[in-house]
């Protein structure tokens, strides 16, 4: 009721209960099958957890922190976002720039070594060798947090187009009825495998707390070394008010492409916390209730403050 434009629906895609669009479903066994390399690196994510904000940081280190053409080129031709031709029903052929055609999965399965790549689709959903072959970085976020950024997502983006209100998004969310849910699977799942070898497993509010140490340990994992002149500069170049003025990584360009609304902001806030200024008491005890509900038997635990 409160998503007008999800004409089909939305499709419960795995035997795991994991909530996307029936066009994913139709393709959910190729990307399956998509091939990892053992040079690639990946980013996996539940949306609003920080994922641009990592790609960024770890393209640049990859890439030994190239300003020149990481200002020039847009994120998203850098680090291609695996499942996004198929998320939404197929774009119109009178579409801007056929969207769903920008990336498509022949795309990234072309791009040269190493890649780096985005998917926000749960570790079970990917190549069951992923892990033994290339390196990925999981970045979570507290939950609260991750229901008021994915809120003002579901405003921001025509496609969503959400109508309701924030208690009804928030209950959406825990209910595991919105893309990508369940959230605790989706962080749980990474959180067993935390250990591995190739799985560097962060949480956002340690970046906001220690961007230069996130960034050392990023570096240390994928086996490169910053000068401190380039960790700087990194640091800077990654810092909020830098970050949401820099056209290559804040999806300004969505707003001409027709995708996005016109008010409101990608690179919104970028807050621990902001669901304090949110949420009303009666939201935060039932958030907090679910939150305790789904974490009990678990060793991971979340900063909702800082
Ligand atoms: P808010 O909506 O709370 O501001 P994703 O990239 O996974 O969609 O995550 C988006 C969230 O990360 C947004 O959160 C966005 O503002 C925040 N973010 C992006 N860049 C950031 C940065 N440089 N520093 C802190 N937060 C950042």
């Amino acid at each position: 009721e409160h998503f007008p434009n999800y004409t089909e629906g939305l499709a419960k895609g795995s035997p795991g209960g994991f909530v996307l669009s029936p066009e994913y479903a139709r393709h959910a066994e190729e990307l399956l099958q998509f091939q990892p390399r053992s040079d690639d690196v990946w980013i996996v994510t539940f949306p609003k957890c920080g994922t641009t904000w990592t790609q960024e940081l770890v393209w640049m280190v990859m890439n030994d922190c190239n300003e020149e053409i990481g200002l020039k080129l847009p994120l998203n031709l850098r680090s291609p976002f695996l499942e996004f031709p198929y998320l939404t029903p197929a774009q119109p052929k009178d579409a801007p720039l056929e969207l769903n055609k920008l990336v498509s999965l022949e795309t990234i399965e072309k791009m040269p070594s190493p890649r780096l790549i985005k998917t926000h689709l749960p570790l079970y959903l990917l190549h069951p060798n992923l892990l033994d072959t290339s390196k990925v970085v999981y970045v979570v976020r507290n939950p609260k947090d991750v229901i008021v950024s994915f809120l003002y997502h579901h405003r921001l983006i025509k496609f969503h187009c959400f109508t309701g209100t924030l208690d009804q998004f928030a209950q959406y969310f825990m209910d595991d009825e919105l893309y990508y849910s369940p959230f605790f699977a989706h962080a749980l799942e990474a959180w067993a495998q935390r250990r591995r070898p190739n799985m560097l497993f962060l949480f956002y509010e340690d970046m906001k707390n220690n961007l230069r140490g996130e960034i050392e340990r990023v570096a240390d994992f994928l086996g490169k070394s910053l000068s401190g002149e380039q960790l700087a500069r990194l640091v800077a170049h990654l810092q909020f008010e830098n970050f949401a003025k820099n056209e290559s990584v804040n999806f300004e360009a969505g707003k001409q492409m027709g995708f996005m609304n016109q008010e409101g902001r990608f690179i919104r806030k970028g807050e621990t916390g902001d669901w304090k200024n949110h949420f009303s008491p009666e939201l935060n005890d039932r958030i907090d209730q679910w939150i305790e509900k789904n974490l009990a038997g678990t060793d991971l635990k979340f900063v909702t403050e800082l």
